[in-house]
């Protein structure tokens, strides 16, 4: 049996990708390991709770005293590391949790990865660090860094650490920046599950600044396939670039989920858009993000399954079918379920 560490898996991103795997390959052991910070929920993953090939460690990637047992009791064959701060806003108040966890923690885990006997160590990573774009261009894989907000530049440190250990250790590294995935389970602070999430409540919708700003979507299922085939196919070093080529604008975005909204809600067409409000600019508010995700689609046949019309219209159905997750992850009673399963079976 071999053992597989996935860090992040509670959250997001991580959740599908666990669930993929242990699903897909039942010859090997998932190790999810999460701290469960707000973002972390293990309602995501009730789907597979009790399988054989799935174990959850509840732990913190930057205490290196535990990280380093967690390495020698389970001799992983490979790291998949997503457990990260993820939220631009948050690290505008709070740049020292970003720096701390997503910086230090990554290095822990290299360290421990360093003189193990892995065979590839898979880390996952943004867009943000190639910093904005004008009205043109893309990012590709060897535009500089040039990030702008404390998250993008933590993540882009631990980048360069990935590749420092791989250059001066050669530990067998891989690394993806991936454009904004949208899909199921995102907790609610992020533009698509509010956005559904305040419809649903008749809420306002903010949009910051004037909603000029450009970002390049892609479907949450797509970022996992795409993760999946760069784990077993990537070469070793290399970065690969992994985008939607859904660029929208955040207004038009919005207006669109609207629109899928009142029709799904069966409410008269217009009736959400006069919930939008433009509210005060995020600061250092990045303008447009666009990727070339050229690369992985010519060397490794990957290519996205959903347009984004398809795909939001997916995602927002979830959300207005999902009420009590929403209202559960809104009011932290996810917490209160993690408690409890865990003091079930110690
Ligand atoms: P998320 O915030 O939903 O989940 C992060 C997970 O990490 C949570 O389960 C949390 O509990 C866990 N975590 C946080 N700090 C930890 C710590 N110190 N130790 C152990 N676990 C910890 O994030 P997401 O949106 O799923 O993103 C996952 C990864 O993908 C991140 O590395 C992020 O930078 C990257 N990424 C995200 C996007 C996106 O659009 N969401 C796009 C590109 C790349
Ligand atoms: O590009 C990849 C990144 O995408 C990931 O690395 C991050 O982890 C992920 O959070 C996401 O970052 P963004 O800042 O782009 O995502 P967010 O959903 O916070 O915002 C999307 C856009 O919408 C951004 O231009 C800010 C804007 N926005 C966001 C919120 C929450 C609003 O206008 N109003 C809002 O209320």
């Amino acid at each position: 049996m071999k053992y597989i560490l996935i860090t992040g898996g509670a959250g997001f991103i991580g959740s599908h990708l666990v669930r993929r795997w242990v699903n897909k390959y039942p010859q090997t052991t998932v190790v999810n390991l999460d701290k469960l910070t707000y973002a972390g929920n293990l309602e995501n993953l009730r789907e597979i709770e009790g399988k054989p090939n799935y174990i959850f460690e509840k732990g913190d990637i930057t205490d290196a005293a535990f990280v380093n047992a967690l390495f020698e009791k389970y001799h992983f064959d490979g790291v998949i590391h997503l457990a990260a701060e993820s939220h631009v806003d948050r690290s505008i108040t709070n740049p020292l949790e970003f720096i701390i966890t997503n910086i230090v923690g990554t290095a822990t885990l290299l360290n421990a990865a360093r003189t193990s006997s892995i065979s590839r160590f898979y880390h996952v990573s943004t867009d943000e660090v190639y910093g904005s774009l004008g009205d043109t261009g893309l990012f590709s894989e060897t535009t500089p860094y040039d990030p702008r907000s404390p998250y993008s530049a933590s993540k882009a440190s631990s980048d360069h650490l990935v590749r420092a250990y791989h250059h001066t250790y050669g530990l067998p590294v891989v690394i993806s920046n991936c454009s904004n995935n949208y899909g199921s389970y995102q907790f609610p602070e992020k533009l698509i599950p509010l956005t559904v999430n305040n419809i649903k409540l008749n809420k306002n919708l903010p949009i910051y600044g004037k909603g000029e700003n450009v970002r390049d979507w892609l479907y949450v299922g797509d970022h996992v396939e795409a993760i999946d085939i760069i784990f077993h196919k990537g070469k070793d070093g290399e970065t690969y670039n992994i985008g939607g080529n859904n660029e929208r604008k955040n207004i038009d975005l919005v207006r669109l989920l609207c629109r899928i909204s009142d029709r799904l809600l069966e409410r008269e067409e217009g009736y959400a858009e006069k919930l939008i409000t433009f509210v005060k600019d995020r600061a250092g508010h990045d303008l447009r993000y666009a990727i070339d995700s050229s690369k992985l689609q010519n060397e490794l046949g990957w290519k996205p399954s959903v347009t984004l019309e398809q795909g939001m219209e997916i995602t927002v159905k979830w959300y207005l079918e999902n009420e009590e997750w929403l209202r559960n992850v809104t009011s932290g009673d996810y917490m209160k379920y993690y408690e409890y399963m865990y003091s079930q079976r110690q």
